[in-house]
């Protein structure tokens, strides 16, 4: 049998990860006027010691308007740096590629924390000091009633917020991070862009700002590190952002130089991965089929997400070449040793050999000790 491609060590560009496992990014809402703290490092840095391939940073935030939440981490100010490198520096250090998601949430923008309710903010978040704050969107049309109604973007804005992924950008770069994604997903500013739902008109005009972003990063993104785009790939809703529409765009991203499309989906009219209401059934790898088509009909990497449970269904979506790479989410807030495990259950280190050294020696003894004592088989 050829040893599994979840382990197999993949090269993007100059930057070559260790394996095709890749922790998604997840908001902490943890963060003060965008800084991370320990909390940061040690949630992320728990990823890297699992011996994922590369490990996101949170969505993070390019104008201080563009946070979700007041808790967002963010990159919209030289300050953001040092703290930003520490994590950077250690998730190199235990063998995965830092990697940053660079967001603006647009509309969806001055929301409450996921645990205060995760809509617009309330009298009891304007009494924990939570203060609601002003939006952009393409048009000037709210998520849905009772949410704040965005400002519609002038020329000025466009301009503004173009400097802000180039700023950001280059602090990236200061920070050390080896992979940047843009978000496009879920229903923040630039798939505000795409969807139809937020933003009527012909295709090739909902398309241009997203794309301009795209080059624009791309442009000041050091040649040897790759660029990913997370997309929703359909919006899941009636008359919304299609899959055919994603195909497009990716084309129009490979173009540029992007080079992974992360195909997530959902979130333009409300939350994405805490969705109730959907069209496409919420089933294990339900989002997998999205890569698979972009990455056929494109003709560009995919990461494939949403659901992806176990190692071998990981390993089938690679297998059958639906996919490049593979993210998880909360299966590694369950689990942070994930690939570990992954690796274990594939046959790949049988000896610990992939764990650090610190954990690694200990484990093997233990586990000759546990086969003495018929513990283990
Ligand atoms: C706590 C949490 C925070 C998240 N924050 C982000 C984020 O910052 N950016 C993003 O693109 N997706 C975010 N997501 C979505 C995940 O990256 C992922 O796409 C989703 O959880 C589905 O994968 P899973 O089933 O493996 O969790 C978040 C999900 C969770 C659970």
């Amino acid at each position: 049998m050829s040893p599994p491609l979840l382990f197999a060590p993949l090269e993007l560009r100059g930057v070559r990860l260790r394996n095709r496992i890749v922790i998604s990014p997840m908001c902490q809402y943890s963060a003060q006027d965008g800084l991370v703290g320990d909390w940061h490092l040690v949630h992320l840095g728990k990823f890297a010691q699992g011996g994922a391939g590369a490990v996101f940073v949170e969505a993070t935030a390019v104008e201080k308007r563009g946070r979700i939440t007041h808790g967002d981490t963010g990159i919209w100010d030289d300050a953001h740096v040092p703290g930003l490198r520490r994590i950077a520096d250690f998730i190199r250090g235990q063998g995965a590629v830092p990697a940053l998601q660079l967001a603006h949430a647009g509309r969806k923008a001055s929301m409450a924390r996921p645990w205060y309710g995760n809509g617009p903010l309330t009298p009891a978040d304007l009494e924990r000091g939570d203060r609601p704050w002003s939006t952009i969107a393409p048009t000037a049309t709210p998520i849905d009633a009772g949410w704040i109604t965005p400002r519609a973007m002038k020329e000025g804005d466009v301009q503004a917020v173009l400097g802000a992924y180039r700023n950001a950008v280059r602090r990236a770069v200061a920070a050390g991070f080896d992979i940047l994604e843009l978000h496009a997903a879920h229903g923040y500013l630039l798939h505000t862009f795409l969807s139809p739902l937020s933003n009527p008109g012909p295709l090739q005009d909902r398309m241009r700002f997203p794309l301009a972003v795209a080059a624009e990063v791309r442009k000041a993104w050091p040649e040897r590190k790759p660029l990913f785009v997370r997309c929703s790939a359909i919006d899941d809703v009636e008359g919304g952002w299609s899959l055919e529409d994603t195909v497009g765009f990716a084309g129009e991203l490979k173009k540029i130089g992007v080079d992974v499309i992360d195909c997530s989906s959902g979130g333009i009219q409300g939350s994405a991965t805490a969705a109730t209401k959907m069209l496409v059934p919420r089933v294990p790898g339900f989002q997998i089929p999205f890569a698979e088509r972009v990455r056929r009909e494109a003709g560009v990497m995919t990461m494939a997400v949403g659901l992806i449970l176990t190692p071998q269904q990981a390993e089938e979506a690679l297998q059958a070449g639906r996919a490049d790479l593979i993210a998880v989410g909360r299966e590694a807030l369950h689990d942070p040793n994930w690939p570990l495990h992954a690796a274990a259950a594939l046959g790949v280190d049988p000896d610990f050999a992939q764990w650090p050294v610190q954990y690694g020696w200990w484990l093997t003894r233990r586990e000759g000790l546990l086969r003495k004592l018929g513990v283990r088989k």
